[in-house]
């Protein structure tokens, strides 16, 4: 099983959810099952690490964020990866028009399918303080244990 997460800048949200899934994935033993990555819908912030911000405020939660590298996402992606999980309704909009017609059903809006609450989006925190980084974490904990429980 392959699962891509998508954001804008691929240096906020979508590595959070893969930092968040890589680690449950590594504690359920299910690392040789399950493998995880992430990329943005635009190449901004191509070969960058993480938003500091967001390495550090996944780190008081022991989430590793330092190895991933930011890259935007590849015509070849749709083919590669299961499931490709948008992390708001721009990503998934754009995600669904480059995804050839055979690979959109892999293309889904990640809170609104794993989700616990009525918010369908992950709030970019790019431009917030530092409760924008923690709703994201917030948000995608919850989610991605409900993804985890799902594939189980
Ligand atoms: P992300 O956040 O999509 O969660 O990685 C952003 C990162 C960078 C920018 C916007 C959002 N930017 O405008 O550079």
């Amino acid at each position: 099983m392959k699962i891509l997460f998508v954001c804008l800048g691929n240096i906020c949200r979508s590595p959070t959810a893969q930092g968040v899934m890589e680690h449950l994935v590594k504690k359920e033993n299910l690392h040789d099952k399950i493998s995880v990555d992430s990329a943005g819908t635009a190449a901004w912030h191509h070969g960058n690490l993480a938003d500091p911000r967001s390495t550090e405020h996944a780190a008081k939660r022991g989430y590793d964020l330092t190895p991933q590298r930011s890259r935007p996402v590849d015509p070849s992606d749709f083919h590669e990866f299961d499931l490709i999980f948008a992390m708001d309704k721009n990503n998934y909009n754009n995600l669904l028009e480059l995804a050839p017609s055979v690979h959109k059903n892999k293309v889904k809006l990640f809170l609104k399918e794993h989700g616990n609450s009525k918010t369908h989006e992950v709030p970019d925190p790019y431009y917030k303080g530092e409760e924008g980084f923690e709703e994201v974490l917030d948000l995608l904990e919850v989610a991605c244990e409900n993804l985890l429980n799902k594939i189980r």
